[in-house]
């Protein structure tokens, strides 16, 4: 190759040198991100992961004279190897691999101020071609607007880019300063199996055919929750472990097939306990990444909490970005009391509430307001805009608005001629509606209404600046939400559901629920919301036989069918479990919304496409007949 790499050592990375290493003679690696060729002098930018540094390659340095005013010329100069570097020079196209030996030279009143070497320059003494490199396929700068799928197809060139490195480099500091304060705190980090047993039930899995069991399947571990419980069951008492986890979903701006979270499992401990810890790990990687101390935003190093009611009712869903107000209003009992008010479909509601037809226990509708304030300013068309952007929202039939007058009577809207004039004053109070401010409603089922009125409220924040369209625009709120309930109705009348799996503990208080009444019984479950995004979420688990027999009992699973699932789980929950719980932070939602990025693709080095594709290697393909047969999987219907 040369004397480079083993005689030849890299002395600096080239975002490293400045005004006081003028003089030295440093030794250089990296690629040509730009080349300028000036009539003899040949300046490159080479760049590697830590910056850039200006080469220049001038045969007129051989001359002695031309180092008169430097104090002579450098002991390296071989006039020689300068007059081949230069030659070199001339070559050397963009992206090429190069090494160089050189002088560090002042560039006097000609400094760079955009770049951190700005103020020398390296005069090349020596010099080899490591590698040459085809013409890329999009140019390598900052501010690219190439097309997604070709950055992904060469997503190599794509992470050489800048604000790439720099993401990337962020993951390496969340994850080193989560090793870090995880272990400080006592927690051993222990490895869970990928291969796993398929169980029906939360995210769908990956399923991988096993050609040693012909005919069955191993699912791809969509968390490691099982076997971070055993870990406790088996005494490790505290763990955690920096994870990949795989889940068949549709996919969406925070959702990839495969992604990282970091897991956690803790015995002996409480809510509070899981919370104290997360909120010391979530300062620790802020610190670390960021170099920001959240104390400045949470100054007792707490962060808020909501129960999951709360939530619901003001925001329409567990996850609310608080980095703005517009709350709903839920105006359920009020239509109830008004009778109505004279609105057709609120009288519907409150008949049916009436009559016993409906009930808030079990699937119940609901009447919910958002006041828009008059001081958005917008005008009929965007508001019409607005309700275009809800019918996304599967169910969505229309939104049902009022614009409020001096007076405080409605203008506007279709409510407006048979609303009674005393209901209107009410709910007017209720929202809270001021002249000129325009009153929006949903009504009918719970979840649909609270949906729509959710996204409604972030949309008609972004239409009013108050939060950026991705990005967390300098603020950052999060929001423990907690005790959610832990059964939802199924689909026969009665019958209940774990809301999200059976093996969360119900709230102490609530034991005696259990058996007259489900709907109310809440669970030691949260989530940690970070500006509208649910970046983690865990619980406190059932660990107690006796009352896990209870919860079974509500859901009507059969012991024998759970132990068919879960038989090892329930073995040994029997065999020693000590109280436990956990949670588990998605790390790439962290890295997506500290870094700013607006998808999660942009965070993970080798993402898949929305549609589950990798760009670059083309997977998924199609196998080889003979590789199916090993494992005995016949492919049906091919597309
Ligand atoms: P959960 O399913 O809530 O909990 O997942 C924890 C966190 O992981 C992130 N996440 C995802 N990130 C990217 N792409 C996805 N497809 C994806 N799915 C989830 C979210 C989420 O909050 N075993 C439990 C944790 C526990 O109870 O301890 C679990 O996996 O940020």
């Amino acid at each position: 190759m040369s004397r480079f790499i083993d005689d030849l050592k890299r002395t600096h990375r080239c975002g490293s040198l400045r005004a006081a290493d003028v003089g030295k003679e440093v030794v250089l690696f990296g690629w040509v991100e730009s080349r300028r060729d000036h009539g003899g002098c040949v300046f490159i930018d080479l760049r590697d992961r830590e910056g850039i540094t200006q080469i220049v390659f001038d045969p007129a340095y051989a001359e002695a004279d031309t180092w008169a005013s430097r104090g002579g010329a450098p002991a390296g100069l071989d006039k020689e190897l300068l007059a081949k570097a230069h030659d070199l020079a001339e070559q050397i196209r963009g992206e090429w691999v190069v090494g160089i030996r050189g002088v560090v030279l002042s560039r006097g009143s000609n400094v760079n101020p955009k770049i951190a070497t700005g103020e020398i320059e390296v005069l090349v003494l020596e010099a080899t071609v490591f590698n040459k490199a085809d013409t890329p396929a999009f140019e390598l700068k900052d501010d690219i607007d190439t097309r997604e799928e070709v950055r992904l197809q060469y997503r190599y060139l794509d992470l050489r880019r800048a604000p790439l490195q720099r993401i990337l480099r962020m993951r390496h500091e969340i994850n080193r300063a989560t090793r870090n304060y995880l272990s400080d705190a006592g927690c051993l980090e222990l490895e869970t199996p990928f291969l796993v047993k398929y169980t029906p039930g939360g995210a769908r899995n990956f399923l991988v055919p096993s050609r040693l069991s012909q005919g069955k399947f191993y699912a791809l571990a969509e968390s490691p929750q099982l076997y971070k419980q055993l870990f406790m069951v088996a005494g490790f008492d505290r763990y955690f472990q920096i994870v990949k986890c795989f889940r068949d979903e549709d996919l969406r701006v925070d959702r990839q097939p495969e992604f990282t979270q970091i897991d956690v499992e803790l015995s002996f401990v409480n809510q509070d306990d899981v919370f104290t810890l997360m909120e010391g790990l979530v300062f620790a990687i802020y610190k670390a990444a960021l170099g920001q101390d959240l104390h400045d935003v949470f100054p007792d190093g707490r962060f808020p909490r909501i129960p999951f009611s709360e939530s619901m009712a003001k925001y329409g869903n567990d996850k609310p970005d608080l980095r703005f107000g517009l709350e709903h209003v839920d105006l359920t009992d009020l239509v109830i009391e008004l009778g109505g008010g004279g609105v057709p479909f609120f009288a519907e509601i409150a008949d049916r509430y009436t009559s016993g037809a409906l009930s808030r226990a079990h699937k119940p509708q609901i009447v919910k307001a958002l006041v828009i304030p008059a001081a958005a300013n917008l005008s009929r068309p965007q508001l019409e805009e607005l309700e275009k952007g809800l019918r996304d929202v599967k169910g969505f039939r229309g939104l049902a608005r009022a614009k409020v007058a001096e007076d405080g009577s409605w203008t506007q809207s279709p409510l407006a001629k048979s609303v009674t004039p005393d209901a209107r004053a009410r709910i007017n109070a209720a929202v809270g509606a001021k002249t000129g401010d325009v009153i929006c409603f949903q009504f009918g089922l719970a979840d649909l209404v609270h949906t729509v009125m959710a996204k409604l409220r972030v949309d008609v924040a972004k239409r009013m600046g108050l939060i950026p369209e991705y990005g967390h625009g300098g603020k950052w709120k999060f929001l423990w939400v907690t005790n959610p309930p832990l059964f939802e109705p199924g689909d026969g009348e009665g019958t209940w559901v774990a809301a999200h799996h059976a093996f969360t503990r119900p709230v102490d208080e609530h034991l005696p629920l259990l058996e007259t009444d489900p709907a109310r019984v809440e669970c030691y479950r949260y989530d940690l919301v970070l500006n509208g995004f649910e970046i983690g979420g865990g619980s406190i688990r059932l660990h107690d036989p006796d009352v896990q027999q209870r919860v079974f009992n509500v859901l009507g699973i059969e012991l024998e069918s759970a132990r068919e699932k879960f038989g090892f789980l329930l073995d040994a929950l029997r065999s020693g479990a000590p109280p436990h719980g956990g949670i588990a932070l998605g790390m790439d939602r962290v890295a997506m919304l500290l870094s700013g990025a607006p998808t999660l693709r942009d965070v993970i080095p080798f993402p898949k496409t929305n549609q589950g594709t990798d760009q670059m290697t083309g997977a998924p393909v199609t196998v080889d007949a003979s590789q199916l047969a090993d494992l005995a999987v016949r492919v049906v219907s091919a597309p």
